[in-house]
């Protein structure tokens, strides 16, 4: 369910017409519906509410911009970050550093630095020897780390290779099989109060069996670690709940990952922790985009050129990924088109032989679930710059990220005197 809908045949963001906002800002534009982040978000900490008190830690990077953060923050959702500049950007949203987790296999000195003087809630360590440099950083401050130990859980979590994560060839986490002996070593740590396990498999899942297979298998370290004399006392179990790309389809709901959560972790008696950021920010946006022309294909379909490009969007070029494609003012006509963005390499194609609202120049259309995996994933490629973003809430919106021209990137750059 989303706030993204035709009203006398043009399609709304809440109460604003998408043609106002291509307007009044341009376009490309992400725009973002605050009612239905929050919709999201109160869905997913219902399907969780018998779970005791968990703890949902929003995945900054599937959407990152300050003004989404400062909606889920009053909704009571912490932060997962991976970076020092997403923990910035979580505390600079009011999110409280006890309800911030920091994740990522690459953490640097630096950015352990940051978040022991920041005080956040958790580290999700990935490595023995993350872990014996975040103890010796917190010691050497007379402090301790509170953390938790990430493990690998080789599960196949059945979704595209570049996003998956819990296998063991992968780089996250510690082997199961190391895992006991690692905990052990990491929490006799002067500087550290390892107090639980991390696991996260994988996003864009469209099956809870490989989740709840990685679930048993968190709970059988629990069990063994606990029966090694560890006090267990958190369980972070990820994000990775995928959501619908393309109309029609059915992935499992919020309240069925809740219900299969709450049979997995049965009597753990641990205060566990998500990561969700897909399932909250994906149908929450989209991407506003407009035909710059179209051309007749050679023994093919036509392509239709709209103005965003695989700099703005990056899914499909980089994972081959579907978004809906739609005209923010349908004829009811239809066509079949190859839908292409302006920018000089093949993959920048979001669409092969897609069937979509017919389109002529000029027209405005949009890409579905853009949400997620947007914006933050643009680049500035071609020397397109930055892409803007808009936050609608009811028949208000406010440009919630400026476009960021090209001209504005060339004068981060300069050509030293001794070229000259
Ligand atoms: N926690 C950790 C440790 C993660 O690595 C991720 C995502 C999440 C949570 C959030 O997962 P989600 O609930 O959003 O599935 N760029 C890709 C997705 C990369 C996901 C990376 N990790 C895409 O556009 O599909």
């Amino acid at each position: 369910m989303d706030h993204f809908a035709l009203k006398d045949g043009v399609l709304y963001a809440e109460d604003v017409p998408l043609p106002r906002i291509a307007e009044e800002v341009g376009t490309p534009v992400y725009v973002y519906s605050r009612a239905t982040l929050e919709r999201h978000a109160r869905v997913f900490s219902e399907a969780l509410a018998s779970l005791g008190d968990p703890l949902i830690a929003f995945a900054v990077k599937s959407n990152p911009n300050l003004a989404v953060l400062n909606v889920l923050q009053k909704q009571g959702f912490g932060a997962d970050v991976v970076s020092g500049g997403e923990l910035r950007r979580a505390l600079a949203a009011g999110i409280a550093p006890d309800k911030i987790v920091f994740s990522g296999v690459g953490k640097t000195r630096a950015e352990l630095q940051l978040g022991l003087d920041e005080r956040i809630g958790q580290f999700n360590i990935e490595s023995r020897e993350e872990g014996y440099e975040l103890a010796e950083i917190a010691a050497s401050r007379g402090i301790e780390a509170q953390a938790c130990l990430r493990v690998n859980p080789d599960v196949d979590a059945k979704t595209h290779a570049k996003i998956s994560t819990g296998k063991a060839e992968n780089k996250f986490g510690v082997p199961l099989m190391r895992a006991r002996e690692t905990f052990a070593e990491l929490a006799a740590l002067e500087g550290m109060n390892l107090r639980g396990v991390a696991i996260h498999i994988g996003s864009q899942l469209a099956d809870l069996e490989p989740l709840e297979t990685a679930f048993a298998k968190v709970g059988a370290l629990v069990a063994d670690l606990r029966a090694a004399g560890h006090p267990i006392t958190h369980v972070d179990l990820g994000g990775g709940l995928g959501v619908p790309y393309r109309k029609g389809e059915v992935l499992p709901s919020p309240a069925e990952y809740g219900a299969m959560v709450a049979r997995a972790t049965a009597g753990w008696d641990v205060k566990l922790i998500f990561e969700p950021g897909r399932v909250i920010a994906g149908n929450a946006g989209v991407l506003l985009t407009r035909v710059v022309r179209m051309k007749r294909g050679g023994n093919g379909p036509p392509f239709v050129i709209v103005d965003a490009a695989m700099n703005d969007l990056a899914r499909p070029a980089l994972y081959g990924a579907w978004h809906d494609f739609e005209a923010v003012a349908p004829s009811g006509e239809r066509m079949t088109a190859n839908i292409v963005g302006p920018i000089c390499e093949t993959g920048d194609t979001f669409a092969t032989d897609r069937e979509c609202d017919a389109l002529v120049s000029g027209d405005l259309a949009v890409f579905r679930t853009a949400g997620a995996y947007g914006a933050t994933m643009a680049s500035s490629y071609n020397s397109r710059g930055f892409v803007a973003e808009v936050l609608v809430d009811d028949d208000r919106f406010a440009v919630v990220a400026d476009r960021i021209d090209a001209g504005a990137i060339m004068d981060a750059e300069r050509v030293p005197d001794w070229l000259l």
